[in-house]
């Protein structure tokens, strides 16, 4: 079963918006199996975002993700990566739909709530990122029974 790397960026955690998240996905029918609040250094940071090194928005944006605590998650479940990006919305919450996470609470691209990965390649990458295996909880939930 697929996991992702979801994590709440320091905006989101200053608006109070963890809970909201978090109470989304897992409605959706997703599982959590691991979650911590956090800050990011600039290590982590730059190499989190290293494929926007060359970008014109690098510095800024590692300076955001680096300026408050995160909220980190891995979350668990049927084709969870793309089904969560599309929670997630367009990049700019001003495309985002309404009833997408940055569509509903973002207004700027750079204020946008919320990561989520978005291929297999970026999960694993970011998962062991952030999170140590034992950080990883496996658990079996009953009502997984009315949802699969
Ligand atoms: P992430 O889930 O955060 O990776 O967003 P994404 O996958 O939807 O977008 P992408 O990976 O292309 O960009 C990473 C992040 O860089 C975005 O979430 C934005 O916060 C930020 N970003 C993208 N474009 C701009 C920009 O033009 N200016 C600024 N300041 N930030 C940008
Ligand atoms: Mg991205």
């Amino acid at each position: 079963i697929q996991k992702t790397f979801l994590m709440v960026k320091p905006d989101g955690v200053q608006r109070s918006i963890i809970g909201e998240v978090i109470s989304r996905f897992e409605k959706k029918g997703f599982q959590l199996v691991g979650a911590k609040l956090m800050h990011i250094s600039q290590e982590l940071a730059e190499t989190h975002y290293g494929e926007h090194k060359e970008k014109p928005f690098f510095g800024e944006l590692v300076k955001f993700i680096t300026s408050g605590p995160v909220f980190a998650m891995v979350w668990e479940g049927e084709n969870v990566i793309s089904v969560s990006r599309q929670m997630v919305g367009k990049t700019n919450p001003q495309e985002a739909l309404p009833g997408t996470i940055r569509g509903d609470y973002g207004l700027i691209v750079d204020k946008n709530i919320i990561h989520g990965s978005d291929s297999p390649e970026s999960a694993e990458r970011e998962i062991s990122l952030f999170f140590e295996s034992e950080e990883l909880t496996f658990y079996k939930k009953d009502a997984d029974a009315w949802i699969y």
